[in-house]
């Protein structure tokens, strides 16, 4: 297996479980760089830019994209801290905005969790994948007859679980669950000549949905890290698509 020589590659950054004093947040994308400590391990007070870069550097996706993914988690649940300034010049404690993965499964009308989450329970904190949720993904994914999910199954399950709540998400919480569908859909895809084909495949859900890690292949020459930028435009076509598919059924 070839390696890229990525100084973020899994030799520096071994996939290592959460326990049950670290944070975790209701997102696949966001444990799974904790797990591996590309944020700090334990999920807590996890500076802005930090995670903007990690998301850019390990997704591959664009600044504005990241930024503006990371701007919103920590519009709705992030905090000040006071940090000493390491400067004898500045004999100062400055701000610094700071978030906890596990604050993020707060909900309410300003934050981003809502109930129909694909492999997550609507109970407060939830932070780790619910398996049997889980199992009904992946039961879902091996009856398509592709070894995945192509983006119409990815919203059909999106729509399976609207139906299984029994109250329609407000327009806000709809457009946040389409935006992860399509998100995950682009950056876990299998990159076949034609997007029509690809798959997000069973192995990468069971990984990524599932252990929340990154797949083995990674950072791999040919590997699943997405080779093009992932940006906004990306994002927003990928979330329409699902959108079109939900409401097809
Ligand atoms: C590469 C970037 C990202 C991807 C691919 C991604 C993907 C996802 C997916 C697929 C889910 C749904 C999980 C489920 O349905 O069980 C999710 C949930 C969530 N994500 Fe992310 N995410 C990303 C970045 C972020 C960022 C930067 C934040 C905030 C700082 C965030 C906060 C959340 C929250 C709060 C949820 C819970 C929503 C729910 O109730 O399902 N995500 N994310």
């Amino acid at each position: 297996m070839s390696s890229s020589n990525s100084a973020f590659t899994f030799t520096s950054h071994p996939f290592v479980a959460s326990t049950a004093q670290d944070s975790r947040a209701p997102c696949p994308a966001l444990n799974s760089l904790a797990n591996h400590g590309y944020i700090h391990h334990n999920g807590c007070e996890i500076s802005f830019f930090s995670l903007l870069f990690a998301i850019h550097h390990i997704y591959n996706l664009s600044i504005p994209l990241s930024f503006l993914l990371t701007f919103v988690g920590f519009l709705s649940v992030g905090h000040i801290t006071w940090v000493s300034s390491s400067s004898h010049w500045i004999p100062l404690a400055l701000p610094s905005w700071r978030i906890n993965l596990s604050n993020l499964s707060q909900r309410g009308p300003h934050c981003i969790t809502h109930d129909a989450s694909l492999v997550h329970v609507n109970v407060y904190p939830s932070t780790t994948p619910d398996q049997s949720l889980v199992k009904h993904m992946l039961n879902f994914a091996s009856h398509t007859g592709r070894d995945g999910l192509s983006l119409p199954e990815l919203a059909s399950l999106h729509s399976m679980q609207c139906k299984a709540i029994h109250t329609r998400l407000d327009n806000l919480h709809e457009q946040i669950a389409l935006g992860e569908c399509g998100l995950a859909w682009a950056v876990m895809r299998s990159r076949t000549t034609s997007s029509e084909d690809d798959v997000i495949p069973y192995s990468r859900l069971a990984t990524w949905f599932g252990k929340e890690e990154l797949p083995e292949d990674w950072w791999d020459v040919g590997g699943s890290r997405p080779k093009e930028s992932i940006g906004l435009f990306e994002a927003r076509e990928r979330a329409e698509d699902v959108s079109r598919y939900t409401h097809a059924m």
